[in-house]
């Protein structure tokens, strides 16, 4: 009995929404098309209407930003990396960049937003992002604006949900490189550092390292020492292993050192990090006399066809997201605390982001083979 007056009172709620939008912030992430589709298909199926946002909440302040989507739109996107709805870092509504008088500034462009959204007739927002994102989502929601989330990123930082979409396949693509720098590192029995994306957390670097048999592993949680880097590759040549693998996190910073970035800082974006890998290769060579090479793998993984896992987390991430709008659950996130997909208040994954533990199991096991972290005493 209270269970058919529940379903009566979801569709009491679900009747009050008629059309939702969704927008992706930030970089894309494969998986997203999977979000996407779940969400179009669960809408449609509740009787809703969706419109694409393009390119995240920069669709919204221009006039050509926002297309309805049927099934004919999502049809045959499930394996396809990238999104169809574009993505962008830049557009932060409450600091849009305008240049007045030959003078470089910003705007807050958020009631624009708003308004936009009424104007659309949109009841709701799905909004897909990492942290940036939801830092934005969540402001606008105080401001009213009715929406949830669903956690997007290749680097798997973000607060409340054990994993992200988009960050199994980066790491899949990452591990396959590492594979194949095996060979060739042997053969020309060479030190070869890979750097991998993550911004200031190491999860790429510590799930691929683990997965493609690095021998160290430097990630931001753990300010490293680079003569400790030193000796673990003289060891390998000693006990002639003959080539090491080393894989270094964009963010990852030597103890005496500062983190590295590409370019100077650009108003309203993150800073870009990297050079890492190059450095630590030419350091590597110089201290220890052993010919080193470094790649640094950017944004190859952020490319390519989703995998199984985040095809079907993305699936299952969307799908929640609509129940969670018919369910009246606003400003909310949905996450993963396997084996339910939950809903937690954005404001959590708006706030911090979540790092690798050091006391965690995956990196006690990693310590306990012999991988290095380039932490004094410590392998
Ligand atoms: O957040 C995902 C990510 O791939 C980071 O790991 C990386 O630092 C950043 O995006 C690159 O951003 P952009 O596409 O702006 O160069």
């Amino acid at each position: 009995m209270a269970t058919r007056r529940n379903r009566t009172a979801e569709r009491a709620r679900a009747a009050a929404i008629t059309s939702v939008g969704v927008l992706a912030g930030g970089g894309d992430a494969p998986g997203m098309n999977a979000v996407i589709r779940a969400v179009v298909r669960t809408a449609l199926g509740l009787g809703w209407k969706v419109h694409g946002i393009r390119n995240g909440f920069e669709g919204l302040l221009s006039p050509d930003g926002v297309q309805p989507l049927e099934v004919e739109s999502i049809r045959g996107i499930l394996p396809q990396g990238g999104s169809i709805l574009g993505a962008s870092g830049r557009a932060n509504p409450f600091e849009l960049p305008e240049t007045e008088r030959g003078k470089t500034g910003t705007r807050d462009a958020s009631e624009r937003v708003l308004a936009r959204v009424r104007e659309l007739g949109l009841d709701a927002l799905v909004v897909l992002g990492g942290q940036r994102t939801f830092r934005i989502a969540h402001r606008l929601a105080e401001k009213g604006l009715p929406l949830v989330g669903v956690p997007k990123t290749i680097s798997n930082d973000v607060e409340e949900t054990v994993i992200t979409f988009g960050f199994d396949t980066a790491v899949a693509t990452a591990t396959d490189a590492l594979d194949r720098l095996h060979t060739t590192a042997k053969s020309h029995e060479r030190v070869m550092v890979v750097e991998v994306t993550g911004r200031e957390t190491g999860w790429i670097a510590l799930h691929a390292g683990i997965a493609g048999g690095a021998d160290a592993i430097l990630i931001p949680e753990v300010p490293f020492d680079l003569e400790t880097i030193c000796r673990k590759v003289d060891a390998r040549y000693r006990e002639r292993r003959n080539f090491a693998i080393i894989v270094a996190a964009e963010g990852a910073t030597p103890k005496s050192g500062k983190l590295l970035s590409v370019g100077p800082p650009e108003a309203g974006r993150d800073l870009r990090l990297g050079g890492i890998g190059a450095w630590l290769a030419e350091q590597l060579e110089r201290r220890t006399g052993r010919e080193a090479r470094s790649l640094a793998l950017g944004h190859l993984l952020r490319g390519g066809s989703p995998t199984t896992f985040d095809r079907l987390l993305g699936t299952r991430l969307g799908a929640a997201a609509v129940r969670l709008l018919a369910a009246g659950v606003l400003g909310h996130m949905v996450a993963l605390r396997p084996p339910q997909v939950v809903s937690v208040p954005l404001a959590r994954a708006a706030e911090s982001l979540r790092r690798v533990p050091l006391d965690g199991d995956t990196v006690l096991s990693a310590r306990a083979l012999g991988i290095s972290f380039g932490d004094e005493g410590v392998h």
